[in-house]
């Protein structure tokens, strides 16, 4: 059976002393995971390797927000894959819908993105999702089928990549999918995957994202092919995020 992940988005919070402290505190409360599950936090660049101080010979591990797809040079403001790497992470979340809506991030760039982390060995977890209008008019397979495969294109093995599906209108709205909502989506993507790599994809963790608490995660996580969630709000709080943790974790018994 595929592992969960739970992974922190923390998105642009917490200085450097506040993301220590409250990466100190997941530590702290953080139940026996080995062999069950993986969490995963995602500090602001900055606050990258202060975190990774923190966590380092703990299970838990290191994520970006974001990452360029060139290696150096002339990029005012961008960061790299290896200096990612080198800041202690070990997977980077590309394409996420902010990303996509106000830094104007296409499905092109998201390709070269995921190109990028693999080349250099940074695991994506690619984020997909529909917007409430597109969900409205009843093209929400359409739409993240084409995210999926051209956020995938030319990537031949799976084996790295995860996918967070994350429907636009139920981030951070409090408006979750429902249970059934979300696994429609989610065994459609796997699907996909299955069709366009030849065989079941039944190792790739596909994430459910989008105001995902301690009380609405037992549901999702109890379906079928929910593996795990990205988490952003009730991520900023330690009993929160323990809370979600705990939800995936009677997952496996
Ligand atoms: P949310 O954010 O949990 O606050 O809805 C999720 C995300 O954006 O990854």
């Amino acid at each position: 059976m595929t592992t969960w992940m739970v992974a922190g988005n923390w998105k642009m919070n917490n200085t450097a002393a506040e993301g220590v402290a409250l990466a100190q505190e997941i530590i702290a409360g953080l139940p026996d995971i080995a062999g069950r599950g993986e969490v995963v936090l995602a500090p602001s660049f900055t606050v990258l390797r202060s975190v990774y101080d923190v966590i380092k010979g703990s299970p838990v591990t290191l994520a970006s927000q974001n990452i360029f797809f060139e290696d150096k040079g002339a990029y005012t403001g961008e960061i790299s894959a290896a200096m990612l790497r080198d800041a202690g992470c070990t997977y980077a979340i590309i394409g996420h819908s902010e990303r996509r809506k106000y830094f104007h991030e296409t499905d092109g760039n998201v390709n070269l993105k995921v190109k990028k982390c693999l080349a250099a060995g940074l695991k994506p977890i690619i984020c997909v999702g529909e917007t409430d209008e597109e969900r409205e008019a009843g093209i929400t397979e359409f739409v993240v089928g084409i995210q999926v495969k051209k956020a995938l294109a030319g990537i031949n093995d799976l084996a790295h990549v995860t996918i967070a599906y994350e429907p636009v209108w139920a981030i951070g709205t409090g408006k979750n999918a429902t249970p059934v909502e979300a696994e429609e989506v989610h065994e459609f993507i796997r699907n996909i995957l299955s069709d366009v790599y030849g065989s079941p994809a039944v190792e790739t963790r596909i994430l459910y994202g989008g105001s995902v608490t301690a009380d609405n995660f037992g549901e999702l996580i109890a379906m079928k092919d929910i593996n795990g969630a990205l988490v952003g709000g009730a991520s900023l709080k330690s009993g929160n995020f323990l809370g979600i943790i705990s939800r995936a974790l009677e997952r496996n018994t």
